[in-house]
């Protein structure tokens, strides 16, 4: 089969590959039928999450149509359109039991933070992703659903990750009626953060990045104030001043690991690997919420240490919350959104990419050029 290979920072390309077989007997494989690039790859491509080994496949935004079941699979069958969410997990064990699916105890040798996640290095499990034609899917009675047939590919697709991480992060920020939401990136984790923020109840959502093609997409998409943070001299007292001199009720952390604007943290972090990622977005947010206020932390960080403003946050009596997200956790009621109307993911596609390119959708994606808000993955185009 054909798939997308690592070969090294900022070098994928797709290779011929022997088609994943069933290796457990709740194995399913899938056929891809769409599979997406999320902001997370964009760390792996840049050689910034540990033990990601040449030779691996991403992908973790993905869905597909059964090509076969192992032999204790039940709720499946071939031919089968599923959506699977990113992450990889048992089902069964104390943290799954308790709706904890992205740190699942079964999938991981490495699992004492981060369970396993389809094509996220070794770091994450080892498992290779759907940026392929064909992709095995563990447990696969546990995380699959069969898309509804009223849903469209690109939304189920887009609820495989982007979309659940960012009503997820709307949600860990603990949003109730009437406050100051401020989301710091306007990637598609962000955009949907946003937009996912008056179904809890805001009053004012500000969206802060410094790519103007994306504020405007936070504007008309998710309805949000936008501020550009190069065009000011502090972001932090541009949000204090705009907030009565509070700060944020609530600031929700959608860049992660490599924050631009801070040229020591991104030296400290990217090159030079003294920290687990530049923490420059995670500090703004400390400093622009409110005493008593809350952050949600959906960008992702590396294992090692970061230099976050933990005092500042202690002092200030904020509610730090965080956290890869439990996508499945997250689809009924984001069904239900979507159905009513409330969301439409689809409308932050902006590129279709097929499998033989997708070298070029990680350079666009990576450079954020051509007006790349997410690029789509087609593997049959
Ligand atoms: N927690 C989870 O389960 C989960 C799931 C998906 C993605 N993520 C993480 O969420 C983050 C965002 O993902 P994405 O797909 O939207 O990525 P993306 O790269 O498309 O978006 C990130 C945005 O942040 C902006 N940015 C950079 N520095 C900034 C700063 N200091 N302040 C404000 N904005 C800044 C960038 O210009 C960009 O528009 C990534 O770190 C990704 O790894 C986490
Ligand atoms: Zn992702
Ligand atoms: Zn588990």
């Amino acid at each position: 089969m054909r798939a997308m290979v690592y070969r090294g920072p900022y070098k994928v390309r797709v290779e011929e590959k022997d088609k994943p077989r069933i290796e457990h007997p709740n194995d399913a494989i899938v056929r891809v039928t769409r599979a997406a690039i999320c902001g997370s790859d964009l760390h792996l491509y840049h050689g910034m999450m540990p033990d990601t080994r040449v030779g691996m496949t991403f992908g973790h935004e993905f869905i597909g149509v059964v090509d076969e079941v192992g032999s204790s699979v039940q709720n499946l069958k071939p031919g089968d359109r599923v959506m699977v969410p990113f992450n990889v997990y048992c089902g069964s064990c104390y943290f799954c039991a308790r709706g904890l699916y992205s740190n699942c105890h079964n999938v991981n040798p490495n699992a004492t933070a981060v369970g396993g996640i389809y094509g996220y290095s070794h770091t994450c499990g080892g498992y290779d992703g759907g940026q392929a034609e064909y992709v095995r899917v563990p447990f696969a009675d546990v995380g699959p659903s069969v898309i509804p047939d009223w849903l469209d590919e690109d939304d189920a697709l887009l609820m495989t990750d982007a979309l659940a991480t960012g009503y997820f992060g709307a949600q860990l920020g603990e949003i109730t009626e009437g406050d100051t939401v401020v989301v710091l990136g306007a990637g598609p984790v962000g955009l949907f953060a946003a937009a996912s923020s008056w179904l809890m109840g805001a009053a004012r959502v500000i969206v802060i990045d410094h790519l103007d093609y994306r504020l405007e997409k936070a504007r008309t998409f998710a309805h949000a104030e936008v501020i550009n943070f190069a065009e000011q001299d502090d972001i932090v007292v541009t949000v204090k001043k705009t907030t009565d001199y509070l700060g944020a009720d609530v600031v929700i952390d959608a860049v992660g690991a490599e924050a631009d604007g801070n040229f020591l943290q991104h030296v400290t972090s990217a090159k030079l690997k003294l920290q687990g990622g530049s923490p420059i977005a995670l500090n703004w947010a400390i400093d622009a919420a409110r005493k008593g206020g809350t952050i949600s932390v959906m960008g992702a960080y590396g294992p090692m240490f970061s230099a976050v403003k933990f005092g500042d946050a202690m002092n200030k009596g904020l509610t730090l919350r965080m956290n890869q997200c439990p996508v499945k956790r997250q689809w009924p009621r984001l069904l239900e959104h979507i159905r009513d109307g409330y969301l439409r993911p689809r409308e932050i596609i902006t590129h279709r990419i097929p499998l033989e390119h997708i070298a070029e959708g990680y350079h666009l994606f990576s450079a954020k050029l051509d007006g790349c808000i997410k690029p789509v993955i087609v593997p049959s185009a």
